[in-house]
């Protein structure tokens, strides 16, 4: 019986990871209702942010379509942005460097205004910085510009892939420096997440156009059958476990409780107003999503610092969230702790009326990534183990597959990225042939699971941050 029951909540409480930067990532519950996307991890109060001091200049490249085609169709264009700041640059002629941004999936200038390092260390190398935007997102959409034609279906989505984008850079790249007369200055490519992995796939596939690169919290290795699918929630619950027991405890029993309470008469009532959800309304499977999302990406951006990411936090929200949920004002009340803990994710900035859980807002524009993690994204995450503070559950290909055949019409390809970029043996292979990449990972982010967390070699080497994010 209670086997059973324990059976119907895993699968009932299955996750499925989409959007992904570090700090992107989106949760969908495919078990039983429709997705949702990228849903309140990504609140709209982030269009408010400062962009009236102006960091760079906007540009725009006319990019080809299908650069690995020759069928007449593959020479369409589109307009790329791209973003370039040459405050700091000392010039063609001395040679100076070009340090170059590879967009993530989303809006290129939420990215470029989010990389302080770059800014901070271009004075230093009298460095040009140029950011590029990722085809089909922000602006640089193909198709005429026309997000809604653009991401119609698979016929012109097809073309957003990685190795199109990493071909777009190349090329946009090589003709940015013809254009500034600058062949002989260096590129040094940089990225985080997402961006991180292209910024080290660019590395190894383009060596005549990069030097170097530096790939920041880039879990190349989050492929099938490179990282087990539980060591990304095995780390969030280490994140909460190592603020405090009770916090992990309490997080860990409160998912039988809510189906309990769902389950009783009068129950979705009593959630709702313990949560203070909007419209009075609440299934579990939304509400179970909802706190998911707020531990996951607290894990993900549990900063030292009061941060503004995904959505405006504290300083080490995950230990904030335990206090809340460890505070003696709140008795043995679990739903009024977990309500404490989610007004830290979700309220920090004290604006929220009452939590929509049906909002499926996306400011930055990340949906694309459904179709890359439709196709080749296939990074399995979401296995959780008997310890874990979600409820035990598998990963199972087999949920993604079906989610893509039903929305895309596609069947995903969970060999392509190791077959394309590697990633088995990873340090042999890259002690052979590989040179000059930085790979940085904080063991407290729950993607440093996938990360590159040991020196290859010489020029080939692993930052990590113990207590870093
Ligand atoms: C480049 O960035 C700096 C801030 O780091 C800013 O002061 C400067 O105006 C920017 N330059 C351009 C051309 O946008
Ligand atoms: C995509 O939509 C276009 C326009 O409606 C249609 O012509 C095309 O066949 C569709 N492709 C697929 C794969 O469904
Ligand atoms: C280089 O210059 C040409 C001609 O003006 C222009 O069409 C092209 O967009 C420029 N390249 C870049 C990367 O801006
Ligand atoms: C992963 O490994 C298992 C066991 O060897 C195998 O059955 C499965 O097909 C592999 N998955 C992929 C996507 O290669
Ligand atoms: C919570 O605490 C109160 C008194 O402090 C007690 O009466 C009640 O039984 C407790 N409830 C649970 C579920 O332990
Ligand atoms: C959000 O925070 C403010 C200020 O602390 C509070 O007044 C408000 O009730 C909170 N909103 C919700 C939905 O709890
Ligand atoms: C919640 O969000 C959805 C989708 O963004 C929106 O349609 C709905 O009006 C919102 N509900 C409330 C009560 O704000
Ligand atoms: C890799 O080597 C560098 C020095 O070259 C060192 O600073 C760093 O700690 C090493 N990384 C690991 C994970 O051992």
């Amino acid at each position: 019986m209670e086997a059973t029951k324990k059976r119907i909540m895993a699968t009932r409480f299955q996750f499925l990871w989409f959007s992904f930067f570090t700090l992107l990532s989106s949760t969908v519950s495919i078990a039983k209702t429709t997705p949702r996307f990228p849903s309140s991890v990504v609140w709209p109060e982030q269009l408010s942010r400062s962009n009236t001091n102006q960091l760079y200049k906007t540009k725009y490249f006319t990019q080809i379509l299908d650069h690995f085609n020759f069928n007449p169709q593959s020479y369409q264009t589109f307009q790329q942005r791209y973003l370039v700041n040459d405050t700091y640059w000392g010039g063609a002629d001395k040679k100076a460097p070009i340090f170059v941004y590879m967009g993530n999936e989303g809006d290129i200038e939420w990215f470029a205004q989010n990389t302080g390092f770059m800014f901070e260390t271009a004075p230093r190398f009298k460095a040009l910085l140029v950011f590029i935007e990722h085809r089909f997102y922000g602006k640089s959409m193909p198709f005429g510009g026309v997000k809604d034609v653009a991401y119609r279906n698979g016929s012109t989505l097809g073309y957003l892939s990685s190795t199109q984008a990493l071909a777009d850079y190349a090329t946009l790249i090589t003709n940015l420096k013809q254009n500034l007369t600058a062949t002989e200055s260096p590129v040094i490519v940089f990225g985080g997440s997402y961006g991180g992995m292209l910024a080290a796939w660019f590395r190894l596939k383009y060596p005549h156009i990069t030097i170097g690169a530096l790939a920041s919290s880039s879990p190349i290795l989050n492929f099938v059958n490179i990282t087990s699918p539980y060591s990304f929630n095995n780390i969030i619950t280490q994140d909460f476990r190592s603020a405090s027991e009770n916090c992990y405890k309490v997080i860990k029993g409160s998912w039988q409780l809510i189906e309990d309470t769902a389950d009783q008469r009068g129950g979705p009532d009593l959630l709702s107003k313990a949560f203070r959800i909007c419209g009075n309304y609440v299934d579990q499977d939304s509400l179970q999503s909802w706190l998911y999302t707020a531990y996951v990406y607290s894990a993900m951006t549990d900063y030292p610092t009061p941060s503004n990411f995904l959505s405006p936090l504290p300083a080490y929200p995950v230990k904030q969230m335990c206090n809340a949920i460890d505070d003696p004002a709140t008795g043995n009340d679990t739903f009024a702790k977990l309500y404490g803990a989610a007004n830290i994710y979700y309220n920090y900035s004290g604006s929220a009326e009452c939590f929509n859980l049906s909002d499926d807002s996306d400011p930055h524009g990340l949906g694309g990534w459904r179709w890359q993690a439709c196709t080749e994204m296939i990074m399995p995450t979401g296995g959780n183990t008997e310890e874990s503070i979600f409820p035990a559950s598998e990963w199972h290909y087999e949920n993604r597959a079906t989610y893509c055949k039903n929305n895309f019409g596609v069947e995903p390809r969970p060999n392509w990225i190791a077959t394309e970029f590697g990633g088995h043996d990873i340090h042999r292979v890259l002690k052979r042939f590989g040179s000059n990449i930085i790979f940085f990972n904080g063991l407290r982010d729950p993607w440093s699971g996938g990360g590159v967390l040991k020196n290859i070699s010489q020029s080939i080497v692993a930052i990590v941050a113990k207590e870093g994010e």
